[in-house]
């Protein structure tokens, strides 16, 4: 037992590398649904689903239960040895939900960036080319080939160089990254970006030298920013005529956290390789891609493969999340959530005192962004006098510490001034109205306090 007086924040701030950034300095001791009580009693209103993988609340108790049963039978099923039961259940589980009946062949890992990795191996071995096509404003992780892919922020690359080569990045159809207003035709945006993705390939990197072009149908650490239907059908007509795989990261907007299995579903258009992981296990650490058998067959026994790839106690887990998406009607909440948030969030845009200073709200299901109306303008990069004055300071991070005062997690996201909401997606209407009611508090309170 510590001592009364052990203070377990400060002993980790001592003893955990500084190059963590933290949200808050709670130390987090039980979680039940969408509620984290801390080491001193404190009981958190969790929106944030500890980035978007406890979709289905903290300690599922089917899961908990599940990942219990198989510790009393085999934990580690190592893949490079023999089959792991677990993981067979589970591909039995998976199969059926995939976003298309093509994708029918797996590879399990443990985090995201690792099965980003593993997509970029598969392309490039599948292909037998090297380069990979990225989206602006882009999160693949923060490993060095990952970085590499990752165009959302500087600092997850930054002082950490020489990262992954032959990595290109393009346009996607979001109006900040143009400088334009949030009320541009995004057909139009969309127009421009399939051009810069055609001119990338003319300029850039030849479809000769390149495997695949990686999306994020929602970008998440960019701003929370769907990709429009039309993008991604664009995308699959270039990938087919240059003989490119299109490989979507669903990393963060997977396991129904848009209101469909898979964002991608809703568009209709077929990935050659989808990447999943967060959700799946709702805490457990596991990952993984999903493509044809064609593509990997052509990987050699051996290159793929690691100690822990595919955990037998994540997979079990992972099994029982599946199992409850079906017999919790999980969607049909997501569906119902996502309009009272939606609505919530338009109505403080149209009655507070403050709502002008609301930009946009956006997003699918319970991926939901806001972004505030502090973002640069082209107007403002081409006037030498606007260019001088200070922008205001950013409402997004005053917001995040006000719901941390009022006992609520909300994070931030993107270097444009944007809130995201990643709720558990079985989160009551009750325990929504709640965060509704801290959040319009917390708004207000932050725009105040910066003198709006
Ligand atoms: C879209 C996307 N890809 C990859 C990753 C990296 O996942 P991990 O942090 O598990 O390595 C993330 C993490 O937030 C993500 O959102």
């Amino acid at each position: 037992m510590p001592a009364a007086d052990f203070d377990a924040a400060a002993f980790g701030e001592t003893h955990i590398t500084k190059g963590i950034g933290r949200l808050s300095k709670h130390v987090f001791e039980d979680g039940k649904g969408s509620w984290i009580t801390t080491d001193k009693g404190v009981k958190l209103l969790d929106m944030t689903a500890g980035i978007g993988v406890c979709n289905l609340g903290h300690c599922h108790p089917k899961v908990t239960a599940a990942a219990a049963k198989q510790c009393g039978k085999i934990t580690h099923a190592q893949v490079n040895i023999g089959f792991s039961a677990p993981q067979i259940e589970l591909i039995k589980n998976l199969l059926p939900i995939l976003p298309h009946p093509s994708l029918d062949t797996l590879f399990f890992w443990n985090s995201g960036a690792e099965a980003v990795e593993a997509a970029v191996k598969l392309a490039r071995a599948a292909t037998k080319k090297q380069n990979i096509i990225v989206m602006q404003g882009s999160y693949h992780g923060r490993t060095a080939a990952t970085a590499a892919l990752t165009r959302s922020k500087t600092i997850y690359g930054e002082g950490h160089g020489p990262l992954m080569p032959g990595v290109f990045a393009t346009s996607f159809p979001f109006y900040a990254h143009f400088g334009l207003p949030v009320d541009t035709d995004v057909e139009e945006l969309v127009r421009q970006s399939l051009h810069q993705v055609r001119l990338t390939l003319q300029q850039q990197t030849a479809p000769s030298d390149t495997a695949a072009i990686l999306i994020e149908p929602v970008i998440g650490e960019g701003g929370y920013v769907p990709a429009p239907a039309s993008f991604l059908h664009g995308l699959r007509q270039i990938c087919d005529e240059n003989n490119l795989l299109l490989i979507c990261d669903e990393v963060q907007s997977g396991f129904g956290r848009t209101g469909t299995m898979f964002a991608v579903e809703e568009s209709g258009v077929r990935p050659d390789v989808l990447i999943f992981a967060k959700g799946i296990a709702n805490g457990f650490p596991l990952s993984g891609i999903a493509s044809t058998n064609e593509l990997m067959s052509r990987q050699k026994p051996g290159s793929m493969g690691g100690t822990y790839a595919g955990n037998a106690v994540a997979c079990a887990a992972a099994s029982a999340v599946i199992q409850a998406f079906k017999d919790e009607h999980v969607l049909d909440n997501v569906a119902k959530r996502s309009e009272q948030l939606v609505s919530f969030l338009h109505s403080l845009q149209k009655e507070s005192r403050y709502g002008h200073l609301i930009e946009d709200v956006r997003g699918r299901g319970l991926m939901i962004g806001v972004q505030f109306a502090n973002t640069p303008t082209t107007a403002d990069s081409d006037n030498a006098a606007a260019a001088t004055v200070k922008k205001p300071e950013q409402i997004a991070p005053k917001v995040v510490a006000e719901c941390l005062k009022r006992d609520m997690l909300l994070l931030s996201t993107s270097v444009f001034d944007v809130l995201r909401f990643i709720p558990a997606l079985n989160i009551s209407e009750d325990e929504l109205a709640q965060a509704c009611g801290i959040f319009k508090e917390s708004f207000e309170a932050a725009a105040k306090e910066l003198g709006h």
